[in-house]
């Protein structure tokens, strides 16, 4: 895969949205749900350093709203190709379990690391566990 691919490009030019004036760490998320729809997002942060959402998490919120629910694979852009915070890693499990997860280093866009949720948060508490 490169950076001719959609859903990469589209994160990648997502870190150009971001609000990131306290870390300086500008990370592009995009997502792509099984209507073929592309929804972007970028970290934003406050004042009051512990309202920041990342990235992953505003695609998502996004994307979920806009009525999307089933989604097949996610791009998250950085410097260094990040893993998600513990935080997106819950939030990727409710709502995004299926989705291929991408990440890419916005240093050298070839540097691309595949992964699913199953790896990144094993054994995870979703709503099936609070069903008797
Ligand atoms: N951040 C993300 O948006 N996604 C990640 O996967 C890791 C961290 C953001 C949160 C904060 O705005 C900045 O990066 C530094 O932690």
């Amino acid at each position: 895969m490169s950076k001719a691919n959609p859903l990469i490009e589209a994160a990648l030019n997502a870190r150009h949205q971001a609000l990131a004036p306290y870390s300086k760490f500008k990370v592009g998320a995009a997502i792509l749900d099984d209507t073929k729809q592309i929804t972007i997002g970028a970290n934003v942060e406050s004042a009051s350093y512990g309202l920041s959402c990342c990235a992953e998490r505003v695609a998502i919120f996004k994307a979920l709203t806009e009525g999307l629910t089933d989604f097949s694979a996610l791009a998250i852009a950085s410097e260094g190709g990040v893993a998600p915070c513990g935080a997106c890693r819950q939030v990727i499990a409710e709502y995004a379990a299926n989705a291929t997860i991408t990440l890419i280093d916005s240093n050298d866009p070839t540097s691309i690391k595949q992964t699913k949720i199953d790896e990144l948060l094993p054994s995870a508490f979703t709503s099936k566990n609070l069903s008797p």
